[in-house]
């Protein structure tokens, strides 16, 4: 509950704030903030004030109590005491409305995630600006499916070599090919095992669509430059499938590109990975056969690992990422070489952040092939919705003129 009240009250990242929680802490922490739209509907109809003026961590228990006792399975006279015991600890007098408000909540109907009666943003508890936006782009019923897909909980996959497989096979891991992305392992018994081995350093833990993403960037003969790569998924896919790559993989953050280096490490691609701005990388204009900018961005696609997103994120915010991202693709569309491709992705389905961001650069767009996962846009981009291999993302090929 306090990771709760500190995502909910000061900001904080949900991701990191559980690097080290057990997984049913995680997933506690994860399931109210991806339910916390439809649970604050269910407690409002029983407080006699917005719960926007109670303290976070009585808010927090609520919206725990009520988790708990509706979508895990928790009994309810176990769920509403666990939530009193917390409010008393917290603020002595708040221990009585919360026994009050959660006794009365728990005995509402929760929505019904397929009744086209109740409005898509209270079943699949998502902000209405956003469901709209995602309507517009995908059309209502895979709209739908993103959406309900940001309710699930993220597996566990993972790019691991052969001989490592067999370990962990042996140890107890099980894992399945992923049926769309080849390459990719999905945990499904033995998580922890899968855990010991990504600690170690001797897997990596990726989004399958990430994957496939890394994998539309064109393969050259020249330099390949990653602008954008820490933690450096995306390195990892080029660096280990196309063993003749010259590769430049930077990244603005010493942190990040520090633990890029573990993660190149992996194929043994310690060189050519270095702290830089990409707005300033220590490139030659025009000596790059193929770059890949996978730009910071609002991260909509990746509601399912980081659903506080959803709650933070305003429309007019898109426009500030917009500015940043602009000035980093026109800076990688310069290191382009003639006929020189540039991947622009991000793993936003915003068309600010996509379309009107290359629709500004002076580069040819290439239609990316049309597959499985990918659903071609107007701007002659692509988006992989969420859930349909993993996270979401747009992506957009573009060609320097000869
Ligand atoms: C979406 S993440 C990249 C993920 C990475 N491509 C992967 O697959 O693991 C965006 C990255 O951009 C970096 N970044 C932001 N602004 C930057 C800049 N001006 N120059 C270089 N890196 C930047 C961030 O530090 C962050 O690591």
């Amino acid at each position: 509950m306090i990771a709760l009240a500190r995502v909910d009250g000061r900001g904080a990242h949900a991701a990191r704030l559980l690097a080290h929680a057990t997984p049913a802490e995680r997933e506690l922490v994860l399931g109210v903030l991806r339910w916390q739209l439809t649970l604050d509907h269910l407690l409002a109809r029983h407080l006699h004030q917005p719960l926007s003026v109670l303290d976070e961590r009585i808010r927090a228990a609520l919206r725990v109590g009520l988790y708990e006792a509706r979508r895990m399975r928790t009994p309810a006279p176990v769920a509403v005491m666990e939530a009193v015991r917390v409010a008393k600890a917290l603020a002595p007098r708040a221990a009585g409305l919360v026994n009050a408000v959660l006794r009365r909540t728990i005995e509402e109907p929760w929505p019904d995630p397929h009744d086209p009666d109740v409005p898509l943003p209270l079943r699949l508890s998502h902000p209405e600006w956003l469901v709209q936006r995602w309507v517009a782009l995908l059309g209502g019923s895979e709209a739908a499916a993103a959406l309900a897909a940001d309710q699930e909980p993220a597996p566990l996959c993972l790019l691991a070599a052969v001989t490592v497989r067999e370990q962990l096979a042996a140890a107890g891991c099980e894992v399945d090919s992923h049926p769309l992305v080849p390459g990719v392992l999905v945990v499904t018994n033995g998580a922890e095992v899968a855990v010991a081995a990504l600690r170690a350093g001797k897997a990596y833990a990726i989004d399958p669509a990430a994957v496939a993403v890394a994998r539309l960037l064109p393969e050259a003969a020249g330099l390949t430059a990653d602008l954008t790569a820490a933690p450096g998924g995306k390195s990892l896919v080029l660096a280990s499938e196309r063993p003749g790559i010259r590769l430049f993989a930077a990244d603005r953050s010493l942190r990040r590109t520090l633990l890029m280096r573990g993660t190149l490490a992996l194929v043994e691609r310690g060189r050519g990975v270095v702290v830089s701005d990409a707005l300033a990388a220590p490139l030659r204009p025009g000596s790059c056969q193929a770059v890949l900018l996978d730009a910071p961005c609002s991260g909509t696609g990746t509601l399912r690992r980081h659903p506080e997103i959803r709650w933070r994120l305003q429309p007019a915010d898109l426009a500030g990422l917009a500015v940043g991202q602009t000035r980093l693709a026109e800076a990688a569309s310069a290191l382009l070489a003639p006929g020189g491709v540039l991947l622009y992705a991000t793993c936003s389905l915003e068309p600010e952040e996509n379309a009107a961001v290359v629709a500004g650069l002076d580069l040819e767009v290439l239609p990316v092939a049309p597959a499985l996962l990918f659903r071609a846009l107007p701007s002659g981009g692509a988006v992989i919705p969420p859930g349909v291999a993993g996270d979401g993302f747009t992506v957009h090929l573009l060609r320097r003129r000869a």
